[in-house]
């Protein structure tokens, strides 16, 4: 059995195949419709979400399965005290793959560690989300033919942005990869993810608070909302949440092909007017997430 807890349980051929399987999938939707029949996925959502959680279940629907769960903790028993553990024991018993999303790092390999069937990281705390990663990895991979010799400009808050940590996770694996980190001073990477993903793979990176000297190298810039959710006092996170805003005209010495990813929500960090850009992509991305969410549970359900 199988669990997706972190993107670098995937080997990069493994998620070839998965690029492949929901690009197949897009072109050849109703070859799809009843992989799944009989199957159940439990959603168990202890921190909020639209496109994660949607995405999800609109996957297991489409591949003719049926899903199940909760979407805050509070109409849990996690509200009257039980553990994770005993929270996956007993949904394990009632379905046959779950994707969870939790506040706290490590949550779901906790819940791998004691479910019965296989476990999906929907995001655990300012940790990892893996399967946003996939999500990104199609979206890169369809607009640039490649994952290799690109240069990933990641913007906003990088401390707290598990988005930000599985996909330079997954980038740093690839040949040519360069990254451009730009953040306020207290939202920087954290050195974990620079020393077990940047350092340890040579790749070439700088670190700036300033986005518009940087615009003109990047491949792909990755816009992230500040997690105001994670700080401890709300005066940080209004001193530091308008800290980049991409308007129109900061795009002007960017490359013509620069494509503009964001995992979503947007609040403030990209104007509605950058919308119109034919190098915008995020609301492509979007449509990506269920398409490879549905490979996903295909493999980890060992279906063909
Ligand atoms: C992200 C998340 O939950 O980490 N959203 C998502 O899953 N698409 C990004 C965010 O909340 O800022």
């Amino acid at each position: 059995m199988r669990h997706l807890i972190d993107i670098l349980q995937l080997t990069p051929e493994e998620i070839d195949e998965l690029v492949a399987k929901a690009t197949d999938i897009i072109n050849h939707p109703a070859a799809y419709a009843h992989k799944c029949d009989g199957k159940i996925l439990a959603t168990l959502f202890f921190e909020p979400s639209t496109r994660t959680r949607l995405s999800f279940e609109s996957a297991m629907l489409s591949l003719g399965g049926q899903v199940l769960g909760f979407s805050e903790a509070a109409s849990s028993s996690a509200a009257k005290g039980e553990s994770v553990a005993d929270t996956v024991r007993t949904v394990s018993c009632y379905s046959d793959i779950i994707a969870m999303r939790h506040p706290k790092e490590g949550a779901p390999l906790v819940a791998a560690m004691h479910s019965l069937v296989p476990v999906i990281n929907a995001g655990d705390g300012g940790h990892n989300h893996p399967t946003q990663t996939l999500t990104d990895l199609l979206t890169i991979h369809n607009e640039k033919g490649r994952f290799d010799h690109l240069t990933v400009g990641f913007c906003g808050d990088l401390k707290f942005g598990r988005t930000v940590h599985s996909l330079i996770s997954a980038m740093s694996r690839y040949e040519g990869t360069r990254v451009v980190l730009v953040s306020p001073e207290e939202l920087k990477l954290p050195s974990y993810v620079k020393t077990e993903a940047l350092k340890k793979n040579n790749i070439e990176y700088i670190q700036t608070t300033d986005l518009s000297s940087v615009m003109p190298e990047l491949d792909i810039l990755y816009m992230t909302r500040v997690q105001r959710e994670r700080f401890f006092n709300e005066e940080d996170y209004l001193r530091l949440k308008d800290s980049y805003i991409l308007t129109p005209d900061k795009l002007t010495n960017a490359k013509p092909d620069l494509s503009i990813l964001h995992p979503l929500p947007r609040v403030n960090e990209i104007s509605v007017a950058v919308d119109k850009d034919p190098r915008a992509c995020y609301f492509k991305q979007v449509r990506y997430g269920r398409y490879i969410r549905m490979a996903l549970i295909m493999k980890l359900l060992g279906i063909d």
